[in-house]
Parts: structure tokens; sequence; C-alpha cells
């Protein structure tokens, strides 16, 4: 399959899910906790997850499925899907506009989609970032000091502790922080140019997949970051002027 066509199939699953969350927004309520009281799962993002794996298992019948509301299904062809149906879901239940839909086929093309604000962030491993079909290049500040780094938190309060302490070092550094509430959205935003940086440990595949690609096309550093004590790997995404700086302070 080309990436072109893979690039399709990733935005019908995405924008049918969006379609379906859209409704839903503003009247969702909690279905279940999962690793911790906090961390919550709606109705809307199991009904997202099952229309995307609707559409993979019609278009791209061969190939396995991650995602982070169902179990993981194998494949033949050697491709793999990584997919949050609902990144931000504490934002979309409080009825905050910053929750996306991430879609990815590992390394090959993916998908960040913002149905709010009707905005598809993606890339193929191939060509360009874009949004809406619109080239997203990236410069970025020269210095750390210049940056808005955006990062996020875990649901676990022993994590948070130790995520506190990687932030009260960037904090005094950078521009300023910014904490958006979506893996996804924030890497969309970094290669749109709206926020400078992002890193973030104890994240899960499906909430970066397509992020850092879309990133690394729009011609940003990006990296996993190794497990640090108790802090499980991460992501950096910076511009090249401002990665090693960042990098230094979060390892
Ligand atoms: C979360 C968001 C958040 C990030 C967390 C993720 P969820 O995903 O991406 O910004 O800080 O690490 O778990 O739970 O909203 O799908
Ligand atoms: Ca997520």
């Amino acid at each position: 399959m080309s990436h072109a066509e893979l690039l399709d199939i990733a935005t019908e699953a995405a924008r049918t899910a969006g379609a379906l969350l859209l409704e839903r927004f503003g009247t969702e309520l909690v279905l279940a906790t999962k690793s911790t009281p906090t961390d919550v799962v709606s109705e809307a993002d199991l009904a997202a997850e099952r229309a995307i794996r609707e559409v993979l298992a019609r278009r791209a019948p061969d190939d396995a499925v991650m995602g982070e509301e169902g179990p993981d299904v194998g494949g033949t062809s050697g491709r793999r899907w990584i997919v949050d149906p609902l990144d931000g879901t504490v934002n979309f239940l409080y009825g905050l506009p910053m929750w996306a839909v991430s879609v990815a086929c590992e390394g090959l093309a993916g998908v960040v989609y913002d149905p709010l604000r009707d905005e598809l962030f993606a890339a193929v491993a191939d060509g360009p970032a874009t949004l809406n079909g619109r080239e997203l290049r990236v410069e970025g500040p020269s210095e750390l000091s210049q940056a808005l780094v955006a990062t996020g938190f875990g649901y676990d309060p022993a994590r948070r502790i130790l995520q506190a302490e990687v932030v009260s070092r960037v904090l005094p550094r950078a521009r300023d922080i910014r904490r958006g509430g979506s893996a996804a959205l924030d890497l969309a935003w970094v290669a749109a140019g709206r926020l400078d940086a992002y890193y973030e440990r104890g994240i899960n595949p499906w909430d970066v997949a397509a992020g850092e690609l879309i990133c690394a096309r729009a011609g940003l550093v990006v990296e996993r970051l190794d497990p640090v004590g108790e802090l499980p790997w991460g992501v950096l995404a910076a511009p090249p002027a401002v990665a090693g700086e960042l990098r230094a302070l979060v390892t």
C-alpha cells in the first residue's frame, strides 16, 4: 500500500471518530476509571475506537492494530496501526476545547484530527507535514529561554511528583510552560508553530505515534527519552537549536 493510501485510511478513520465525538461533546459522562481514580474513560472513547477499528478492518485487514481502549490485533502485512480515539479525555469531559483523535500507521503515516476546529494535521514518512493540506515547516526560536514548552503529567500521584521535579527545572529556563491536556495535540501544535517544544515521560505509544511523525516531517528534532529512575520512557520534540538544552534538563 502506498503512503498516500495509508494517509487516506488514517484520515477516514480519524474524521469518522471525530464526527462521532463532536456529537457527544458537552454531554458525556465518565463511564469508568482505569489506572487511577483520575484516569477516566467515557462511552465516547469506546465508540470512537470502535469506529476507527471498523475503518481499519475494512480498508487494511492485514494490518496489526494497537488502540488505547481495546485489545491488540495481530496482522500479516508488517504494518501496525496505533490509535488513540480520544486524546485529552479529561478536557473532553470538562467541555474544554483541547482534545483530538490520533491515528498512525507506525512510522509511515499519521494524522491528528481536531474536530472542534476542523483541523487535520498529517504526515507521511517521505512527505511534508501538513495542516488542512498546507505545508508546515518550523524554524522555532534559537534558545530555550525564548521557547514555549508544552508537557503533560500522568495519572499516578507518585509519577506526578517526579514529573513536577522535572518541570521545576525547565520552567525557570523557558519562556513558559503549557499543559494542554492532549499529548497528540501538543505535538501537532508544535509542528504548527503554536508551541515551540514538547516533552513528556510516562506517555503511551498511542498518545504520540502520529504526532512524532508530524513533528519530524515539520523539521523538528524528535527523540524518544530513556526511562530515568521510576520515570518511564518519553518523547521530546523541539527545534534543532533548542533540543540539546531541553534534553539536558529533562534527562
Ligand atoms: C493523556 C493526555 C495528556 C498526557 C497524558 C495522556 P488521555 O491521554 O495525552 O496530555 O499528559 O500522559 O495519558 O488519557 O487523555 O487519552
Ligand atoms: Ca491519550
